[in-house]
């Protein structure tokens, strides 16, 4: 046996096809089928799964909790935001359409083999979602980071932590002047375009994730 297999879970020849193109060049078997079974934990590089299938969630779940640091790159046809948080939140490395599977998949498989980490992503929303919308525009409640806090601000998003270097207090809360955020529980003040501290009690800068627009939708950026 190679350096470990990667489970294709699709009933997409094409995809199955490219992906496993992709899984050769990196030294890798495959296993392909809609449903086919995971190997064993230590065989386990990668996987690939097919969200609209049906078990998908649960292979990834499974998938991440049996081999922590296998590739996983789950894939939709349509865009649908829940099931790609579910996805995020099951343990796929990258969540992605099908035009960009193998590429997913070849990135994440030469990070695995090189030890490096790649920031995740979480999908925010559809640009247009933000058009025509000013200063506070959302809140994701849930991140490996904790909550995060969205700005829209001079034609830009800006994600920063919504929880107050100070003593934890949601920003959120608090009223936004420009591009200043005060606290509302102690008045600190920090600028959401990049975290500065302008005033305390609070001695520490903001938080902020970088935020990337693909193909008209944007995503914040976690640290690895
Ligand atoms: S919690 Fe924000 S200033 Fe104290």
């Amino acid at each position: 046996m190679s350096g470990g297999v990667v489970v294709l879970r699709t009933d997409d020849a094409r995809i199955a096809r490219r992906a496993a193109a992709a899984a050769a060049a990196a030294g890798l078997e495959t296993l392909i089928g809609a449903a086919v079974m995971l190997p064993a934990p230590a065989l386990l590089a990668g996987l690939v799964a097919e969200l609209e299938l049906e078990g998908a969630l649960e292979a990834i779940r499974t998938a991440r909790a049996a081999a922590p640091d296998c590739t996983i790159v789950a894939f939709l046809s349509l865009p649908e935001p829940e099931l790609w948080r579910q996805a995020e939140a099951a343990g796929a490395d990258v969540v992605t359409t099908r035009g960009r599977v193998d590429r997913a998949l070849a990135d994440g498989l030469a990070d695995r083999l090189s030890g490096r980490r790649r920031a995740r992503r979480l999908r925010l929303a559809p640009l247009a979602e933000f058009a025509g919308r000013l200063g506070h525009v959302g809140r994701v409640d849930q991140s490996p980071v904790g909550a995060i806090a969205l700005y829209h601000l001079g034609g830009r998003l800006h994600a920063v932590s919504d929880a107050c270097p100070h003593a934890g207090a949601s920003l959120c809360e608090g009223d936004l002047d420009g591009p200043v955020i005060t606290c509302p529980r102690h008045g600190s003040q920090f600028q959401v375009t990049d975290g500065a501290r302008l005033r305390g009690p609070a001695d520490l800068d903001l938080r902020v994730f970088p935020v990337v627009i693909e193909a008209g939708v944007a995503f914040v950026e976690l640290p690895a």
